[in-house]
């Protein structure tokens, strides 16, 4: 299986500096074909970064998206406009989300009953917070986590999910843990996931992130308990980027 790369742009980039940003990160496609690449923008800069994507193999998804289907939810955007779009994968309860949105469990369960419903991939990213790993409880709050994200999710036929394992206190602090860490955490996500789904758990990728970067991004990588990563300061930079996916293949 390819590696999963996902670069989670957050509240940055223009569309202006995303022409510019493809220019450079496009130029050797011949790398980024060789693992599974998304970019994830800013919603108004979507239809630009679509089209600057199609027919190069790297995909585009969104940072968020309403679970309702349609209706008065001012200020969102629903699974069906970006499936529209092609959207490929869709983050769900992302950490700032989670913190500044204040998005609950329940809430992100229907994010990802919706994403499936429309074809699109949930990324349901889950993670303990310092103080929580500081009061070694970060092993309950992940279960309860993938648990609840999971909870309406059996009366789904084809099951195309993954899950991203971000302690928050990694997160934007230049300070990610110890790729042992990870491990013993993307293990323990699997045995709930096995719990959770009957069928379908082992093919659940489990991706990491938390200040991944092109130096340390292989050690976390392992092909067995993780396959992939979620980026966010490190995709900012083309480059830079585009080495860190370089170090995976
Ligand atoms: P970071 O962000 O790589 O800047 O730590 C990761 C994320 O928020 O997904």
């Amino acid at each position: 299986m390819k590696p999963i790369v996902i670069g989670n742009w957050k509240m940055n980039i223009t569309s202006q500096e995303a022409k510019v940003y493809l220019g450079t990160f496009l130029r050797k496609l011949e790398v980024l074909k060789q693992a599974e690449v998304t970019l994830c923008p800013a919603g108004p800069v979507i239809p630009t970064v679509a089209q600057m994507l199609e027919g190069t193999g790297v995909a585009w998804g969104s940072q968020n998206a309403h679970w309702e289907e349609r209706g008065a939810f001012t200020g969102e955007v629903s699974m069906e406009i970006l499936q529209d779009l092609g959207c490929r994968l869709v983050l769900c309860g992302h950490s700032e989300r989670r913190k500044w949105f204040k998005e609950s469990d329940f809430e992100i369960s229907r994010k990802v009953e919706q994403a499936l419903a429309h074809n699109i991939v949930p990324v349901l990213c889950v993670g303990e917070t310092f103080d929580e790993r500081k009061a070694q409880k970060h092993e309950v709050v992940v279960i309860e986590q993938v648990r609840k994200g999971t909870e309406r999710l059996s009366n789904i036929p084809a099951l195309a999910l993954i899950v991203a394992y971000e302690p928050v206190w990694a997160i934007g602090t230049g300070q990610a843990i110890e790729p042992e860490q990870a491990w013993e955490m993307a293990r323990l996500i699997r045995s709930v996931l096995r719990e959770v789904l009957p069928s379908g758990a082992e093919s659940v990728p489990i991706i990491y992130g938390g200040s991944v970067n092109e130096i340390n991004v292989a050690s976390f990588v392992d092909g067995d308990a993780i396959s992939g990563v979620l980026v966010g300061g490190t995709s900012l930079d083309p480059e830079k980027f585009h080495q860190l996916i370089a170090q995976l293949i």
